[in-house]
């Protein structure tokens, strides 16, 4: 009799049909969330300087862009908004007519069956960049929440089908609980960004959004990024108020996060891979140093193998083409 003296792993791996038998983790057009930015001033189609492959859309134009998203098979879109016009307390978030809630009625007219995701914050419509109203210097916590659920409520009028606040303020999600149920709106979904750092990683979603604060930081509202046990206390707090999704955001510094949150709360978790991790990539790959294909599979799969069951991502078209190719 042979001695056994180590194991082989190697025999699961032999070949490309073992390999995919025992895969653990797969990444299909369904776990993906594709973010537009929209704008309502100027008519041309305008690429973010650091993001290459992301545009600001005019309303006329927008539905190219989902025209392709829907056919790649990608369940869902979330509109950034870019208003015309900024003021103290953000009122472009929240009216009727604003740039948000247009874009979902045209989206939503031509592709009822796409789930239309708000994000809801005040940040990009306030003209101090901050994502709550400013009193004496500090932003001012409780009176940011009723602008906060007028908000998610005029979205949810404009026919948005998930409500995405990420404005990290205490109490957010309660408020815009209370706010779409009294406006008739209780089969409407809270997708909280409910773990979201103070980080660095959001550089380029800042030109792309416009919305950089132009005093002082976001650290008195989003987390420190040294915690990992307040990311359970948050998450559960959103979830006592009503979240139905948490999101964890960004994601590839933040896998560890990713699983501790999934593991301790039991709804659906959504990774946000955010602008400076996109920018990275595509700097990377058009100095020819890495391959972007390979490399962007792997960190979305890596965020999939960590908890996330869905993703966010401006790589998400590209992903599922790679994906279809691979396939055939
Ligand atoms: C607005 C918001 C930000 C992002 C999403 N929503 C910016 C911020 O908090 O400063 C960042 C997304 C990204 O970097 O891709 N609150």
């Amino acid at each position: 009799m042979s001695e056994l003296t180590f194991d082989r792993h190697r025999r699961l791996r032999q070949s490309s049909s073992i390999r995919r038998m025992i895969r653990e983790t797969t990444l299909s057009h369904d776990d993906f969330i594709y973010p537009i930015f929209v704008k309502e001033s100027g008519s041309e189609v305008t690429e973010v300087a650091s993001m290459p492959g992301v545009f600001q859309w005019p309303l006329h134009e927008v539905l190219s862009e989902v025209k392709e998203v829907v056919e790649l098979g990608i369940p869902s879109i979330i509109l950034f908004g870019l208003p015309a016009e900024k003021d103290a307390e953000g009122s472009q978030a929240f009216h009727d007519h604003g740039i948000v809630q247009e874009a979902t009625r045209v989206i939503k007219e031509a592709y009822p069956e796409l789930t239309v995701i708000a994000d809801t914050c005040l940040c990009q419509f306030t003209d101090h960049g901050h994502c709550g109203v400013i009193k004496d210097g500090e932003i001012d916590n409780d009176p940011s929440l009723s602008i906060l659920a007028q908000t998610a409520v005029s979205q949810a009028k404009a026919g948005a089908d998930i409500i995405a606040p990420s404005n990290m303020m205490d109490g957010f999600v309660n408020a815009i609980r209370h706010g779409l149920d009294e406006a008739g709106f209780t089969h409407v979904p809270i997708m909280a960004y409910s773990v979201k750092y103070a980080s660095a990683f959001y550089g380029p979603f800042r030109d792309a959004a416009h919305g950089a604060p132009s005093f002082g930081d976001r650290k008195t509202y989003q987390m420190d990024p040294a915690n990992r046990e307040e990311a359970i206390r948050e998450a559960q707090s959103d979830l006592e108020e009503g979240a139905d999704f948490l999101i964890v955001k960004p994601a590839l510094s933040y896998l560890d996060i990713i699983r501790e949150v999934k593991d301790y709360s039991g709804v659906p978790l959504v990774a946000y891979n955010v602008s400076g991790e996109y920018a990275m990539v595509k700097a990377a790959a058009l100095n020819g140093w890495i391959n972007e294909r390979e490399v962007v599979l792997e960190k979305l799969l890596s965020m999939k193998r960590a908890g996330a069951d869905l993703i966010l991502t401006y790589h998400a078209k590209d992903a599922v083409k790679w994906m279809n190719e691979s396939n055939r």
